[in-house]
């Protein structure tokens, strides 16, 4: 082979590595030109070197040197590139733009029932209300029997209450969910009795219960088979119906005083009578308040009355000593009339788009 053949070929061969070394946009592509032409066994070069055999023997030192020579200007490409991948910041990506706004963080907040307990505790917790808790699975004592409902009561009936067929449970002595906070009051009161000691009064009981309650109502804009009670207890010597009312006036007109929707003023409580087995006597309670717009109209929130003699006297009070009253309100009617929700199902559905504006 003529020495300027095989000259020929090195330079284009050294013109073609360079290319592909310096047009590789990432690692992975270097890496695949340095195999074609650098590559030990089958690269470009060393087959352009094995043509060093051909070539006239007077030429070869020649050749060799040359050969040598553009081996090393190859090499130095290879490395140059690599060195250039090696300091770009992101290879082959866009680079980061700092002044592309970020993506907020979703920070999530309270249920708006929740919103509306802490409310609550809050309000009855300046009244001098201490917030307790009772279990979800009550007894027939604590959810019936206690609260001077009797056998042959329509409240005991499997149509209106969560029955649980678990162990421990018999038809004497059914496990049920409960369907009133109103087993609270006896907790607390068994608790109190409790802890005197023999021959002293029990305290007096000044709590307020807020939970879930059970019914196996079918689900509607205005029934859930689970909604929230907040329930009130107040037992002490000489405690009144007036007490009753005063408390509840106070309770509604911090609500809505403190939601914005209605000034103390414009809030008004009405008793009217109703029955319940473990009061005596017993009323229904209703609300109104003059929302921003001016309109008003009353709104039924539960029940309340004067504890029965015959529920003081389950739990080991002496209604000769002691009377109390006792209120049990909806927490689901009072939110959703705060907020205009008219369909207690958007509050269990759990639909961002509904919650994310309480
Ligand atoms: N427990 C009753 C209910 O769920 C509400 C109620 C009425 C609670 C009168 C009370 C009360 O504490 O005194 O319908």
């Amino acid at each position: 082979m003529a020495l300027a053949d095989f000259l020929a070929n090195l330079e284009q061969l050294a013109e073609q590595a360079e290319s592909a070394f310096s047009s590789a946009g990432s690692a992975e592509a270097l890496e695949q030109a340095r195999v074609e032409f650098l590559g030990a066994k089958a690269g470009q070069l060393r087959k352009v070197q094995q043509g060093l055999g051909q070539v006239d023997k007077a030429d070869k030192p020649a050749a060799g040197k040359r050969f040598n020579e553009v081996k090393r200007l190859v090499e130095a490409a290879f490395a140059a590139s690599q060195q250039r991948l090696a300091h770009s910041p992101v290879e082959s990506q866009p680079a980061l733009d700092v002044t592309v706004p970020g993506v907020p963080w979703r920070i999530g907040h309270l249920h708006p029932i929740t919103q509306t307990i802490r409310r609550m505790q809050d309000i009855m917790g300046r009244l001098g209300f201490t917030a307790v808790e009772g279990p979800e699975i009550e007894d027939d004592w604590h959810n019936f029997e206690a609260l001077n409902i009797p056998l042959e009561h329509p409240a005991r009936d499997p149509l209106e209450n969560f029955y649980l067929g678990v162990a421990g449970a018999t038809s004497a002595s059914p496990l049920l969910l409960r369907s009133q906070t109103s087993t609270v009051q006896i907790r607390v009161m068994e608790d109190c009795v409790a802890s005197t000691a023999p021959g002293e009064d029990p305290p007096p009981v000044r709590v307020i219960s807020l939970g879930r309650v059970y019914r196996p109502d079918t689900a509607d804009a205005t029934h859930y088979p689970m909604f929230h009670q907040i329930e009130g207890l107040l037992v002490d010597r000489g405690v009144t119906m007036a007490h009753l009312k005063s408390v509840l006036r106070l309770f509604c007109q911090s609500y809505f005083a403190a939601t914005g929707e209605g000034q103390g003023e414009q809030v008004h409580v009405r008793f009217r009578p109703s029955f319940f087995p473990f009061t005596e006597p017993s009323v229904e309670v209703d609300m109104n308040w003059t929302n921003a717009a001016g309109q008003s109209s009353w709104m039924e929130m539960g029940g309340a009355g004067m504890v029965d003699p015959a529920v003081l006297r389950a739990v080991g009070y002496d209604p000769e000593q002691v009377t109390g009253f006792a209120f049990g309100l909806g927490v689901e009617r009072i939110c959703m009339r705060q907020h205009g929700i008219t369909d207690i199902r958007a509050l269990y559905q759990n639909d961002v788009r509904f919650l994310e504006q309480f």
